[in-house]
């Protein structure tokens, strides 16, 4: 097998980093995960959501490499042209890739540090509240994207700009019973954070605005079953990507205050506790995989006046699940 499996990531209890015969040849790597499509997405399913591929430098400088790596995963990805993101930040010859950056014309700034910046014995924060940011990519649709694929094209310095990761499959699995089965009946209700409908806006009371189509709250699982692995995993987010004025929790009070937050709040610092989480560092050519159906992630503050950075996301979809069989996507208008 010309792929090695390495897991779990070091300090975490998932992951995996995936080791190829020639490290820094990703255009035969990509040759040969097409040769053999069940195996790169079976070592994804076996990591429990999350693959490192270190050595990808050279997909920096043949972008398409990334696009047709990212087939292997699933039968749609993006075409960021036709989705109604700001075309300002898809790459200009690859309308697959999404660039996350803080340099022109991107122009994205990072998430701030937590408050305070670190835990109470001296730590790096990773669990909510103190960390916020924790979300799974689009889940304001339906069907939510499966997979994500994210290349450090310029990353900034290990120890800032990490991407944080958490399992949600382990999280589930150790919830006590009671809460498992009041999970298993509940619903989520998602929507994008650009929607006016963020937890701060509800809680200062902005009134809400009219919502076009394709920016409607969508109902999720909150215990979202995997296709793949038939595991139950955790599928939420928090501040930014939850409707704060008619859920968080479908048939819950809702509100920044109800029933429903309180209950997310619990749900959502059990999940990012550290022994569910990685916290990935960075290094240049690094490509990770995560599958947005069993894992959630979080972006960390770097020094954006001196560290410019640039990374490139594809998304792919194409494998709900049967619970989106037939479903037509709910952010394309009809
Ligand atoms: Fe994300």
């Amino acid at each position: 097998m010309a792929f090695q499996f390495e897991g779990p990531f070091p300090g975490a209890a998932f992951g995996a980093r995936v080791r190829w015969a020639d490290a820094a040849d990703a255009a035969a790597l990509v040759a040969a995960a097409e040769a053999a499509p069940a195996v790169l997405p079976g070592m994804l399913a076996r990591a429990g959501g999350v693959l490192l591929l270190p050595g990808m430098d050279a997909m920096a400088d043949d972008p398409g490499l990334l696009v047709r790596l990212s087939h292997v995963f699933g039968a749609e990805v993006e075409d960021y042209r036709q989705t109604l993101v700001a075309q300002n930040l898809v790459h200009p010859t690859q309308p697959e890739i999404f660039v996350v950056s803080n340099t022109p014309p991107f122009g994205r700034q990072p998430p701030a540090k937590p408050e305070p910046a670190l835990t109470p014995d001296g730590g790096f924060p990773v669990q909510y509240p103190q960390r916020r940011g924790w979300h799974t990519d689009q889940s304001y649709r339906r069907p939510p994207p499966d997979i994500s694929l994210f290349l450090a094209v310029l990353p900034v310095r290990r120890d800032q700009g990490q991407t944080l990761f958490a399992d949600g499959a382990a999280a589930y699995d150790a919830l006590p019973p009671a809460l498992q089965a009041q999970v298993d009946a509940l619903e989520g209700l998602h929507v994008g954070s650009s929607a006016g409908r963020r937890r701060e806006h509800v809680a200062a009371g902005k009134p809400p605005r009219p919502l076009a189509a394709h920016e409607r709250p969508q109902r999720q699982p909150v215990a979202r079953q995997h296709p793949v692995t038939g595991r139950r995993a955790l599928y939420l987010c928090e501040y930014g990507q939850m409707d704060w004025l008619e859920g968080p929790l479908v048939g819950m009070e809702p509100g920044p205050d109800g029933a429903g937050a309180a209950l997310l709040d619990r749900l959502m610092a059990h999940l990012t506790q550290p022994r569910f989480v990685y916290v990935h560092e960075w290094s240049k050519g690094d490509l990770v995989i995560w599958d947005n159906r069993c894992t959630v992630h979080a972006a960390t503050w770097f020094d954006a006046e001196r560290e410019p950075r640039v990374m490139w996301r594809t998304t792919v979809s194409g494998n709900p699940g049967p619970r989106y069989a037939d479903e037509r996507p709910s952010w394309i208008p009809a």
